[in-house]
């Protein structure tokens, strides 16, 4: 059915959802709903949920709670759960959420019209957990922009769904399902689409990009960046997630040879203590991690390297808890994402002994990020006096202190750089999806400033 109104969508969690945040709001537009950024104007609402850890969780529910009083003055509007909270729940997702029209589980997108027309003609309480191998092959395409307010330069493509490692930790097995890939022509296609309408930069995601098309046959994980490296006017490539226990040579010298594969690898450790990663299942040593960690700085010089960690862990010992402060020693990191342990009843770990308490959990948080940020500092600060080519993606949100006063008729522009460092430079003539050459004049915690070449 086609209908008319609006749609706002509210996405939390990682990248993954955002790029099926686009794929909502496509669904939406081919029904006849426009994307609003006003939820009081909105006749249908979709939160796109992630339950990674607890907070995630919370922040869906309370964004849905917020609508039972627009949904009592407006009983029309469409309330609808998407995503990992959403496939976790099921009907559970009424009893605090009791005014949900759908809730719309990470495996019913291509349903996703369906549900609508059943509300819309009376239906309550729609419930769609149900599995399906094929995801995104039959959604329709986003790659003309339609679905931003601006166009973009830099876009997520999902090539994979769902993960079979079964960390003790995690839930994505469990809300995403069994792994499964897409085919390459698919990926490829879909890339060209989005190359044509201006994206220059690529972001491939999956759980586990390595083991990208092994149970289906496909050609490998590297060999589908060769593909993609051929794509006209597509400038850089990135992916993300590598798992440590399957990062092959042959990623590494696809990272070393590929021209638009950039020199940057996210590269999740989650702990710097045997005897934890043992309890993680992560399936490699520290030991290990560190050997791949050398090849890749052997083959791929300059290379910048990105981590996760869980501080926290069930039984995590001080000893422990200084394993993985000395690990950000010994391989000084670009940057880190750390977390707090937190547990997920569907996961096994919530079921382990020697819980560590939320003051100690955050102490350890805190003095991680503290010594992280002084690597950080040190890694920009060694740019100083650098050229680095900048992808321009638009204009800075925020300025620097005294730009107005001394820039005429300068636009303050940002733009990242090959290691995926956020780069701010003064310039009146770039234009979004430019490759441009900046000398590096200062550094910040998380962004660097500089000017163009020969200005
Ligand atoms: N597939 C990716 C990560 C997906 S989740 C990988 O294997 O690395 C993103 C990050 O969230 C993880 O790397 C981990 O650091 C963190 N995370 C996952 N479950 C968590 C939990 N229960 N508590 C705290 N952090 C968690
Ligand atoms: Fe979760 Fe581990 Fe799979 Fe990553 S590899 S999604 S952390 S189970
Ligand atoms: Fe969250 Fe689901 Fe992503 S749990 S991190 S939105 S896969």
């Amino acid at each position: 059915m086609k209908y008319s109104g609006y749609a706002y969508i509210y996405t939390i969690g990682c990248q993954m959802n955002v790029y099926d945040s686009e794929k909502l709001a496509s669904i939406l537009n081919s029904y006849g709903f426009e994307k609003t950024d006003d939820m009081e104007k909105a006749d249908i609402v979709v939160c796109n949920t992630c339950s990674i850890r607890h907070k995630a969780e919370e922040k869906a529910f309370s964004f849905l709670g917020r609508f039972s009083k627009i949904k009592k003055r407006k009983p029309q509007l469409i309330t609808v759960m998407a995503g990992c909270v959403a496939q976790q729940e099921g009907e559970k997702a009424f009893v605090r959420v009791p005014h949900l029209d759908i809730v719309l589980g990470t495996q019913a997108f291509s349903r996703f019209g369906h549900h609508i027309d059943a509300v819309k003609s009376g239906k309550k309480r729609v419930v769609d957990t149900k599995d399906s191998q094929v995801i995104y092959e039959s959604l329709p395409d986003t790659s003309d922009n339609s679905c931003f307010d601006e166009n973009k330069t830099s876009r997520f493509v999902t090539i994979m769904q769902g993960c079979d490692n079964y960390c003790t930790y995690c839930v994505v097995p469990y809300v995403r399902g069994r792994e499964r890939s897409r085919s390459p022509e698919n990926i490829v296609e879909e890339i060209s689409l989005l190359a044509g309408n201006g994206v220059r930069e690529i972001t491939l995601l999956g759980q586990n990009v390595n083991s990208y098309g092994q149970k289906e046959g496909q050609i490998s994980f590297p060999q589908l960046l060769g593909k993609i490296n051929e794509i006209n006017k597509i400038h850089r490539i990135r992916f993300a997630t590598s798992h440590p226990k399957d990062l092959s040579m042959d990623l590494i010298y696809a990272i070393r040879d590929l021209d638009k594969v950039c020199n940057h690898l996210h590269l999740p450790v989650q702990s710097g203590s045997n005897k934890i990663l043992k309890k993680m299942n992560r399936g490699y040593t520290r030991e290990k991690y560190i050997n791949r960690i050398s090849d890749l700085k052997k083959q791929c010089p300059g290379i910048a390297l990105s981590t996760d960690i869980i501080v926290g862990f069930p039984s995590e010992t001080d000893e422990d808890f200084n394993d993985t402060m000395n690990l950000l020693h010994e391989i000084q990191f670009d940057s880190i994402y750390a977390f707090a342990y937190s547990d997920r009843s569907s996961a096994p770990a919530a079921k382990f002994f020697e819980q560590i308490d939320e003051k100690q959990k955050r102490e350890r948080l805190n003095n991680l990020l503290q010594l992280q940020e002084h690597y950080t500092k040190k890694k920009n600060k060694e740019l100083i006096g650098k050229t680095l080519e900048i992808l321009v993606e638009g204009k800075s949100v925020k300025k620097r202190d005294g730009f107005e006063q001394t820039s005429g008729k300068m636009e303050q522009m940002t733009g990242r750089s090959e290691s995926n460092k956020i780069v701010h430079f003064p310039s009146e003539h770039v234009n979004m999806g430019d490759i441009i050459k900046i000398r590096i004049e200062d550094a910040y915690p998380h962004s660097l400033w500089g000017y163009p070449l020969g200005a």
